[in-house]
């Protein structure tokens, strides 16, 4: 489970997050929602180490990680799919995902069959550079490279965002699996209200760097949580 317990987190005098409280259950879906710039992104980096916190602390399988690099937080389990999906445009898709070997020990430095079994699509353009995909495409790639870490922690950031609907239904049909393995967290951030509340187990709306709603799935009231999705 990842707990993250008011945590603050600044850009220079620009307070970002402002006492942010996160739990993250294995075998579960948490979706994290809210407008563009109220911090979303800033909290997954925070939990990456990506961006160093103020207050605060995470907590990840019962150890206090805000401290650690992001290199050891990838391989204590965290792995990330990127806004923008952030694939390397000039390498191949196999190299693309050669890159989430960086953080496994040797013997583990192969890529899982079950990856070409959620994306049939990736088997077939292995020697097709990256930058040669489409969106969606490239998408399926940025969630096989992440899964090639092995992931006991998935951090998606807005996967939807400029996709496709056939892809968006397949990118759901993969989380709903991997959720349903029971051996990983997985904390989705996204914008699109139908996409978060047929995946979310349990939800959190941020507004302004705070959360101002969450609890589970079934508590999730559709006008409420709108409000704070509207401009
Ligand atoms: N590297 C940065 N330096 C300064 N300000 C930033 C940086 N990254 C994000 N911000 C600001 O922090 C706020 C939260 O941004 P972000 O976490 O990206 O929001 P979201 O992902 O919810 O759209 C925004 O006001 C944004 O402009
Ligand atoms: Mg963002």
């Amino acid at each position: 489970m990842l707990t993250v317990d008011n945590v603050h987190l600044y850009y220079g005098a620009s307070h970002a997050l402002r006492g942010v409280s996160l739990e993250a259950p294995k075998g579960q879906v948490t979706c994290l929602l809210g407008r563009n710039g109220v911090g979303k992104t800033s909290l997954l980096r925070a939990v990456l180490g990506l961006e160093a916190i103020r207050r605060g602390s995470i907590g990840w399988e019962g150890a206090e990680i805000a401290g650690l690099p992001t290199y050891e937080r990838a391989r204590r389990g965290i792995g990330f799919v990127p806004q923008g999906r952030e694939v390397f445009p000039r390498l191949t898709v196999l190299e693309n995902l050669q890159t989430g070997f960086a953080t496994l020990p040797a013997k583990m430095r192969t890529i899982p069959d079950e990856i070409f079994e959620l994306f049939p699509v990736l088997k077939d353009m292995l020697r097709r550079r990256g930058g040669d995909l489409s969106g969606g495409q490239q998408q399926q790639l940025a969630i096989a490279r992440a899964l090639v870490t092995r992931p006991r922690l998935l951090i998606l950031d807005e996967p939807t965002e400029g996709i496709q609907p056939s892809i968006i239904k397949l990118i759901e049909d993969v989380i709903r699996r991997l959720a349903a393995r029971g051996d990983m967290a997985i904390l989705l951030v996204e914008q699109y209200f139908e996409f978060a509340r047929d995946l979310a187990d349990r939800y959190a709306v941020m507004d302004r760097g705070e959360v101002v709603l969450a609890g589970t799935a079934a508590d999730m009231v559709e006008s409420e949580v709108r409000r704070h999705l509207t401009v």
